[in-house]
């Protein structure tokens, strides 16, 4: 993965507060915002606006802003779509999530196949906001859309000897054909000890922004967990298997000196090549400092304690 991320070309206002200015351009009966200047604009979206509610805010912290839609769903990564990352919002076009199967499988007392929409049936679908924080040293702040993952894995019925889940994405190089190139071992493939999948911020999301996720997030079902760098964040998921030992993790598998199983957001394990103390919050070019556990520490440190977490990075 590049040390340094582009910026991004895109809009770098929050779409709420996009939104809301239109709203307001509107009202004042301006025409269009290139009718005013940057600085009567500046102010226009410095004003207190109302905010439509784009869900639960977990952890958020001073000044943490929701990430524009645009930024959001045009700075991606996801290989199978190409390595740059303005490849996916374009290559991933068209991309077929229906039909979607699941298959949840592995040592558990209720495995099975399942459409996604019977699949997603018995839980109820959340509207949470996160702090997101790439190995790459840059950050969104995201309004996701999901269930908890901890009621796929209470469905499942994991037997006792159950220690880890490991999470595929769909393999098929016709509809990926970032799938054709050896850049990665595919498919893609991502796992959690069993206690942090039922975790409770540890979410199976299917949208961003109240709509359905686009394929460039990861549609129809992807792993978000916001303690951990986004790359354990598997896309476009078509498996869900209970496993004894550790699985085999696709970064930590390809240069396992720099991707490790745990992948804690921690600011005082760098990684090989960079620091990562800070973090560029993208769409508003600050960099802020990296928190231990992204901000989520209280939560969910204790299931580390004893750990030693520079060798378990
Ligand atoms: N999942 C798959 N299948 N393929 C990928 O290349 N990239 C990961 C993760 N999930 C990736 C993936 C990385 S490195 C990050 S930072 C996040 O997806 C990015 O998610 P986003 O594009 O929705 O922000």
């Amino acid at each position: 993965m590049p040390t340094i991320p582009r910026l991004p070309s895109s809009e770098i206002t929050p779409e709420s507060a996009w939104l809301d200015r239109r709203r307001f351009l509107a009202a004042a009966g301006v025409a269009g915002a290139g009718l005013l200047g940057a600085g009567a604009l500046g102010r226009l979206a410095a004003a207190p606006q109302p905010q439509r509610p784009l869900g639960t805010p977990y952890g958020l912290q001073p000044g943490d802003e929701p990430t524009s839609y645009e930024d959001v769903t045009t700075y991606n990564n996801f290989y199978e779509f190409g390595t740059s990352k303005d490849d996916p919002a374009v290559e991933a076009q068209g991309f077929r999530t229906r039909p979607w199967t699941v298959r949840v499988d592995g040592l558990c007392a209720k495995p099975g196949n399942y459409q996604l929409e019977d699949f997603l049936k018995p839980s109820r679908i959340e509207d949470r906001i996160y702090r997101m924080r790439c190995v790459e040293a840059w950050s969104m702040v995201i309004p996701w859309r999901g269930i908890p993952l901890a009621d796929v894995v209470a469905r499942a019925q994991p037997t006792s000897q159950a220690k880890f889940v490991e999470l595929t994405t769909l393999l098929d190089p016709q509809r990926m054909p970032g799938q054709r190139y050896d850049v990665l071992d595919w498919p893609y493939v991502e796992g959690l000890r069993l206690d942090e999948a039922k975790h409770p911020l540890t979410l199976l999301a299917t949208g961003v922004y109240g709509r359905d996720l686009p394929p460039q997030n990861g549609a129809p079902l992807r792993l978000v967990i916001p303690w951990k760098y986004g790359f354990k964040g598997v896309k476009s998921i078509v498996r869900i298997r209970f496993v004894e030992r550790m699985p085999r993790t696709t970064w930590a598998a390809a240069i396992p000196s720099e991707y490790g199983f745990y992948a804690n957001v921690n600011p005082q394990v760098d990684h090989p090549r960079w620091s990562q103390a800070t973090e560029r919050r993208i769409g508003n070019f600050r960099r802020i400092p990296t928190l231990p556990f992204n901000g989520y520490a209280d939560q969910v440190a204790s299931m580390y304690a004893g750990m030693d977490l520079r060798r378990n990075y």
